[in-house]
């Protein structure tokens, strides 16, 4: 090989489900290697091959070639159908200025660059790990089911930012929050869809009693619904109201959506809600079609790149591979597949193979260990 300082390196190159995987800082390449195992076994079975590239992202990006999103990954990232991304960030990287931290500097380009415009978090917890929720059981008997999804390239995160000084001397700053029409029905579209295939039950969420944004939210929302999707029961909360719920009830939720920044928060108390972070996948996705017709889409799991149990193998690897199910059934129409996946998942865990972080004490095993478990339920 030729190239001097290449970031990506062709591991696999047979045939068909072709994607970038990012596996980034911490726990990311350890959970990322122990989801690829469980992703290729499951797709061998249906005569799928993979054929992925790996490239540097976040503090790894930074380290090698100076960004937290150099060239070459997003290169990368445009030959393929999808990104599968690991966690990035750590104490290494935490007193560069906030602009080029790992997380912001690597993920805010990826969604923009590829205009990932919806962020759908499953939240689900198994009943017989209930105990990992902050929630008290009984508030839960049956587990978590719900969805969350969030808007991810517009609102407040992605308006005009500015600071100046006042004529008396005093400095300001603001960040405006805009959307139009558009962006909140494509958004309702995506909650609308997820509903459509679970309890055709949406709640939008907003702060129509004050923003003028949610207020254009609310309206475009609820004529959307009541043209398209008449079926779906429709209903609309307040945000500060939507975080009381989310801890008293979220079971009353069953597919939930909202504006960027308001789903940045309550996506993270779902998160929490739901037990175990290393549990928790996530896909971003937009309209742009892949090479197969598909969507585009990130996949990544909901948690940090844990740098405390970095390279201990003790990480849950589950979000990871749960991700990678997620990038099957939105990116590569592989929804059997991605289903067994989840199945191999659930049947692993409620088994009683677990990681410390859902274990509650009792006997654990590592990461891959547990990949492995999963790999054999499948
Ligand atoms: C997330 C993260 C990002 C966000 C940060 C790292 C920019 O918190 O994916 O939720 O705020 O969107
Ligand atoms: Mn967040």
């Amino acid at each position: 090989m030729a190239a001097v300082g290449l970031a990506v390196l062709h591991i696999i190159s047979m045939a068909t489900l072709k994607f970038a995987v990012l596996p980034g800082d911490g726990i990311g390449p350890e959970v990322m290697d122990a989801a690829l195992g469980v992703l290729k076994a499951a797709c061998k079975k249906h005569g799928d091959e993979l054929d992925y590239t790996v490239a540097a992202v976040g503090g790894a990006g930074i380290d090698k070639f100076g960004k937290a999103l150099p060239d070459c990954t997003l290169e990368a990232c445009k030959k393929a159908d999808a990104i599968l991304f690991g966690s990035v960030g750590g104490p290494k990287w935490e007193k560069l200025p906030p602009a080029e931290q790992p997380e912001r500097a690597a993920l805010l380009p990826l969604r923009k660059a590829f205009k990932l415009f919806a962020n759908i978090r499953p939240g689900l917890l198994y009943a017989d790990i209930a105990g990992a929720s902050p929630l008290k059981s009984e508030r839960i008997p049956n587990g978590i089911d719900i969805v969350c999804i969030r808007e991810l390239t517009g609102g407040i995160y992605f308006g005009e930012k500015k600071t100046w000084t006042q004529p008396d001397g005093e400095i300001a700053a603001c960040d405006v929050m805009q959307y139009r029409t558009s962006e909140i029905c494509r958004i309702a579209e995506v909650a609308a869809k997820t509903a459509m295939a679970r309890g055709k039950k949406v709640c939008s969420i907003d702060k129509a009693n004050v923003l003028e944004t949610s207020v254009l939210w609310r309206k475009t929302v609820t004529e959307f619904f009541a043209k398209n999707y008449p079926e779906i029961s429709l209903s609309h909360m307040y945000v500060d109201n939507a975080a009381m719920q989310l801890a008293r009830d979220p079971n009353q939720f069953d597919v939930f959506f909202t504006e960027n920044m308001f789903g940045d928060i309550l996506s993270d108390e779902m998160a929490v809600i739901c037990g175990s972070l290393g549990m928790l996948c996530s896909a971003s996705i937009g309209d742009i079609k892949n090479s197969i017709g598909q969507k585009f889409g990130l996949y990544e799991p909901a948690g940090g790149s844990a740098p405390d149990i970095a390279g201990t193998n003790k990480a849950n690897p589950c979000a990871q591979i749960l991700s990678a199910a997620l990038m099957l059934r939105h990116s590569f129409g592989r929804d059997e597949t991605a289903r067994e996946i989840e199945a191999a998942v659930r049947k692993t865990v409620c088994g009683g193979v677990r990681t410390a972080d859902i274990a509650f004490g009792g006997e654990s095993v590592g990461t891959l260990e547990m990949a492995k478990a999963v790999e054999a339920n499948l």
